[in-house]
C-alpha cells in the first residue's frame, strides 16, 4: 500500500468514525440512526377504543417491529393533532403522513364518494366490502389519485343509526322539524334529512358532544362505537337501531411521500395494512355489538330498534335522494352497485 492509500484508508475511517459517533449499535436493530428514522404521523378523529383507534395502534406496532424501528408510526387519536375540516389540508401539505377519513368526507374532493352515503344502499357488511374490495372500490380510489393522495385501505366501522333527545324516531314523519349533525362534506347526507322533513347542520367530529349537550342539534347518526366512546348516549333520549347507512374509512397517504420511501418499505406497509384490515374488519363488528350492550345497559336511552315495515317506509322518503343524486355520484356507479346485489 503506498503512502497515499494509507492517508486516504485512514481518513475514510476517521470520517466514518465521526458520522457514526462511535455508536455501538446493538444487534437487534433497535436502535436506529437517527437520520435513517422515517416518522409516519397518522391522524384521527375518534377514540383509541374503537375499529379505527385499535387499527391504527396496531399497525404502528407492527410496522415499527417488522422495520426494527427504522420506521416509527406515531397516532394521534381523537382529533387532538387534526380535527375534520383540517386532516385533508394536513395530508396535502404533508405536515400529517396518513389519515382515515370517512368515505363521506372524501366528497370534497370527489362527488363519487357520496355513493356510500346513500341511505340502505347496503344490506350487510359483505355487500360493502365485495363493493370496495372490487371494481367499484378500484374506481374510487382512482379519484384520489388525482390530488396527490395515495389510498392504502379500506376499514369498517358500521353501520349507523339515529339518535334524538326529542322523540322516539320511528317513522319519517318523527324526523319532521328537527335538526341532525351531519359529517362534513357530503351533501347526500344533508339531503337525507331534508327527505324526512328534519335539518342538517354539518359539524366536525370533535364538535358533536357539545353541540348535543348544549341542544344546538337535536340528534345525529353514527355507529354504535362512536355513540359509546364519545358518550352521545348520555345527552341524547332516543336511540334507533336502523342500520340505514355504512360507515367506513379510507386510510390515506400523502402520494410524494409515499413515493419517497424506499421500496422495501413501502413493501412492509403494503403488507402490514393488508393484514390489519382484515384483523380491524373482525373487530369492528364485535366493537359495535359490544357497545350497543354497553349502551342498553346504563339505560340512559330508550332503544327502538326498527320493524322492516317502517324501513320500507323510510326507504320510500329516500326514493328523491337516489334520483337527485345518481346523476352526481355516476350513475355507472349506482348501477353497478344495484347489479352487484341482483347477482349475489
Ligand atoms: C363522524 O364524523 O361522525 C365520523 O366520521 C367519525 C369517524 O371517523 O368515525
Amino acid at each position: 500500500m503506498t503512502g497515499r492509500s494509507r492517508r486516504i484508508l485512514v481518513l475514510a475511517a476517521l470520517f466514518l468514525l465521526f458520522v457514526t459517533g462511535c455508536d455501538q449499535r446493538g444487534p437487534d436493530g433497535e436502535q436506529v440512526d437517527p437520520t435513517e428514522k422515517i416518522v409516519i404521523k397518522f391522524s384521527h378523529v375518534v377514540a383509541e377504543d374503537t375499529p379505527k383507534g385499535q387499527a391504527a395502534r396496531r399497525f404502528a406496532r407492527l410496522v415499527q417491529q417488522r422495520t426494527g424501528g427504522r420506521v416509527e408510526v406515531q397516532v394521534f387519536p381523537n382529533s387532538t393533532l387534526y380535527k375534520d375540516g383540517e386532516e385533508m389540508d394536513a395530508l396535502r401539505q404533508g405536515a400529517v403522513q396518513m389519515i382515515a377519513p370517512t368515505t363521506s368526507k372524501l366528497s370534497c374532493l370527489a362527488p363519487q364518494w357520496q355513493l356510500l352515503d346513500l341511505p340502505y344502499l347496503f344490506e350487510s357488511k359483505e355487500q360493502v366490502h365485495q363493493a370496495m374490495d372490487g371494481e367499484i372500490g378500484q374506481k374510487l380510489f382512482a379519484t384520489l389519485e388525482h390530488y396527490n393522495i395515495h389510498p392504502l385501505a379500506f376499514w369498517d366501522n358500521g353501520f349507523k343509526h339515529m339518535t334524538s333527545s326529542e322523540r322516539p324516531l320511528v317513522h319519517p314523519r318523527d324526523f319532521a322539524g328537527l335538526t341532525f349533525r351531519v359529517m362534513i362534506n357530503s351533501r347526500v347526507l344533508e339531503e337525507q334529512f331534508r327527505c324526512l322533513g328534519a335539518r342538517a347542520t354539518a359539524l366536525p367530529f370533535s364538535d358533536v358532544y357539545s353541540a348535543l349537550a348544549a341542544r344546538q342539534v337535536d340528534g345525529q347518526e353514527n355507529t354504535m362505537s362512536n355513540i359509546y366512546s364519545q358518550g352521545f348516549y348520555e345527552v341524547q333520549r332516543y336511540l334507533t337501531v336502523s342500520n340505514h347507512g355504512f360507515m367506513g374509512y379510507v386510510v390515506l397517504t400523502n402520494a410524494t411521500f409515499w413515493r419517497s420511501l424506499p421500496p422495501d418499505i413501502r413493501k412492509v406497509i403494503e403488507e402490514t395494512m393488508a393484514e390489519v384490515t382484515l384483523w380491524e374488519r373482525e373487530q369492528a363488528a364485535g366493537l359495535n355489538d359490544k357497545n350497543f350492550k354497553q349502551i342498553e345497559s346504563s339505560g340512559k336511552v330508550k332503544i327502538h330498534i326498527q320493524t322492516p315495515q317502517e324501513r320500507v317506509e323510510w326507504l320510500a322518503a329516500f326514493t328523491p335522494l337516489y334520483r337527485q343524486f345518481t346523476p352526481v355520484i355516476g350513475n355507472e356507479l349506482v348501477e353497478a352497485v344495484l347489479r352487484m346485489k341482483k347477482n349475489s
